[in-house]
């Protein structure tokens, strides 16, 4: 433990000596017998989108619930599973319609209409031009806001320039909006979405997509069970026949927290390995990455110091909503910041609850939205 030692002032400097010391100590402990710490360090994903070894076909998470029914319940109800909806499901936008916005960038009025039964319009219109589209997809539980997508006339994907945030309760200017200067009705529906977008767009916010650009098909919305384990279809006919399990389903859990985090880094920001540099200066000197908690959490000395212990398993529920008081990361802080703990870090001097709120400061990314900063640290001393 490197209880003590002179504090370093550098964090890329910081980052690389961690990370050369990583090395080392990964064949010290080899040698010590520690072989799953050793591996902690080592162990990369090749493909952290398709990191399960197992072949299978996809089953859907409905086939999940007669064995598995509690952690089904509460990850049906969650953020990950609400992340794409028809938007015409979605209350927060098909309710209380029509909703106009004066878009003052473009000129041309917006008009959100329709209701949960006919479907949702979005309709861009002047004095001389109007163009119309219907919402088709709704991005984002809530939680932070909701982005429908659409497709125009002509069969084009654009991404809503409308957008429904929480902070607001209401509706706006989609984030970054206002950088695009639409020249007529159509554009000024929003931002045309070319097919690799809306394959990507798709490819994070559901389970098992591997459609061309046609919006899912069959794929289930949403962050599901076999996003995270993998095709389930082998696992669930073993179970039911029962024959034996092993080597059907992947579990994450097991993952050593570099892994892990690349899993999650699937989605949450790839995080950087620890011989690259340049990646980790640019990632400590750019705000904005706050959004990306893979990202920043490997700048972390808690991470860097502790040979892949630091997964993100080790706060967050993966089958449920991140927890809302900040107390309720105490616990976790405190497994390794308290004295006689197997993994003793140092304590500290100034509080002793809500870890969080202090050393993980929430960061305005967006404009309407906040973004906890995971690279855990005294804030200001880097
Ligand atoms: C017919 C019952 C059954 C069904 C259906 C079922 N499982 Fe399982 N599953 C089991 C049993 C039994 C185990 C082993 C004991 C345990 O961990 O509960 C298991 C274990 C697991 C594990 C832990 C594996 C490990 O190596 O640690 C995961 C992950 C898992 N199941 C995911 C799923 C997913 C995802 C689905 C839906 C695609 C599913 N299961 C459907 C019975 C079932
Ligand atoms: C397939 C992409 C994908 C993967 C893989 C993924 N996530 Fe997410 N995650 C999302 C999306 C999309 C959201 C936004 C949900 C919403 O709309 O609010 C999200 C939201 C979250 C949230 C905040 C919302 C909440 O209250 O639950 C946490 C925490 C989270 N993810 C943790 C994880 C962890 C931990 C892992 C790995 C075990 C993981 N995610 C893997 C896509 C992913
Ligand atoms: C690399 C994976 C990935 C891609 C590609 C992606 N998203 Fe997301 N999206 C996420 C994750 C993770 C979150 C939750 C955390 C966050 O907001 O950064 C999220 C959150 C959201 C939210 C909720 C608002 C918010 O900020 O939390 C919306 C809306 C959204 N995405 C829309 C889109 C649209 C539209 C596209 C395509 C143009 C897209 N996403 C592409 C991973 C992705
Ligand atoms: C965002 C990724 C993600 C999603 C989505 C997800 N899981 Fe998991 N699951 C995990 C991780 C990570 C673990 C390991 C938890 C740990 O070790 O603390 C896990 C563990 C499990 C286990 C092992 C037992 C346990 O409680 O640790 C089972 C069974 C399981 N998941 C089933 C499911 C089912 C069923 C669904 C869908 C209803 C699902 N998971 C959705 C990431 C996910
Ligand atoms: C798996 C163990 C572990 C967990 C969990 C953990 N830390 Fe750490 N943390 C460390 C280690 C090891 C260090 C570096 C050595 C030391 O401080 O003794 C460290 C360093 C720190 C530092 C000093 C950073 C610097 O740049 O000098 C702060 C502040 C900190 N942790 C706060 C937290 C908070 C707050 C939490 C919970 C949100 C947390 N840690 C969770 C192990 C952990
Ligand atoms: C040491 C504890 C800790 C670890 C490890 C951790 N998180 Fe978090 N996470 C938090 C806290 C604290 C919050 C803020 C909760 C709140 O809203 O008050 C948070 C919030 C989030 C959110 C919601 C958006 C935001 O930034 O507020 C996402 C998404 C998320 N974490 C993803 C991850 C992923 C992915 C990992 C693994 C790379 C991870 N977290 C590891 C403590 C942790
Ligand atoms: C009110 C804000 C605040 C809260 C709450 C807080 N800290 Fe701190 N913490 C600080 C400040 C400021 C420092 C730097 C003190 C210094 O430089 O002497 C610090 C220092 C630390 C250090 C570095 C100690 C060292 O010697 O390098 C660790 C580790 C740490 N805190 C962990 C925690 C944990 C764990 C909790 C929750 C049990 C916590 N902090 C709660 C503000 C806070």
């Amino acid at each position: 433990m490197r209880r003590g030692s002179q504090p370093v002032r550098r964090p890329a400097l910081r980052s690389r000596l961690l990370a050369a010391a990583r090395e080392c100590i990964g064949v010290v402990s080899l040698v010590g017998g520690s072989l799953a710490a050793a591996f902690g360090q080592t162990a990369y994903l090749t493909d952290p989108v398709r990191f399960w070894q197992h072949e299978s076909e996809y089953g859907g998470a409905g086939t999940c619930m007669a064995c598995h029914s509690e952690i089904h319940a509460r990850q049906r109800s969650s953020n990950h599973a609400a992340s794409l909806r028809p938007a015409h499901e979605v209350s927060e936008l098909a309710s209380g319609l029509p909703v106009d916005r004066p878009d003052r960038v473009s000129g041309f009025t917006l008009t959100l209409s329709g209701g949960p039964v006919d479907g949702l319009r979005l309709t861009a219109a002047d004095a001389s031009d109007s163009s119309q589209m219907r919402l088709e997809w709704a991005f984002g539980s809530g939680l932070k806001g909701i982005t429908p997508i659409g497709r125009t006339a002509s069969g084009k994907w654009v991404e809503s320039r409308l957008t429904w945030y929480e902070s607001l309760g209401d509706i706006d200017f989609t984030t970054g909006a206002s950088k695009y200067h639409p020249r007529d009705a159509v554009e000024s529906l929003g931002r045309e979405l070319t097919a690799e977008e809306v394959a990507e767009c798709f490819g994070c916010h559901t389970t098992g997509y591997d459609e061309p650009a046609s919006g899912p098909s069959g794929e289930e919305m949403g962050v599901r069970c076999e996003r995270c384990h993998g095709p389930g279809r082998t696992h669930v006919e073993a179970a039911t026949g029962g024959l034996p399990l092993q080597g059907t389903i992947a579990n994450p859990g097991t993952l050593a927290g570099f892994a892990q985090i690349q899993m999650c880094g699937a989605c949450h920001g790839r995080p950087p390995q620890d011989n690259e540099f340049d990646a980790l200066a640019l990632l400590e000197r750019t705000p904005h990455s706050v959004r990306f908690p893979s990202q920043r959490i490997v700048l972390s000395r808690c991470f860097n110091e502790t040979f892949g212990e630091l997964a993100c398993t080790a706060c967050h529920d993966p089958h449920g909503d991140v927890a809302d008081e900040a107390h309720s990361f105490d616990a976790s802080c405190l497994s390794c910041h308290s004295t006689g703990h197997r993994r003793e870090a140092a304590v500290c001097s100034v509080g002793t609850a809500d870890c969080s709120t202090c050393h993980m400061p929430k960061e305005r990314v967006m404009r309407h939205s906040m973004f906890s900063d995971h690279w855990i640290r005294v804030v200001g001393r880097e």
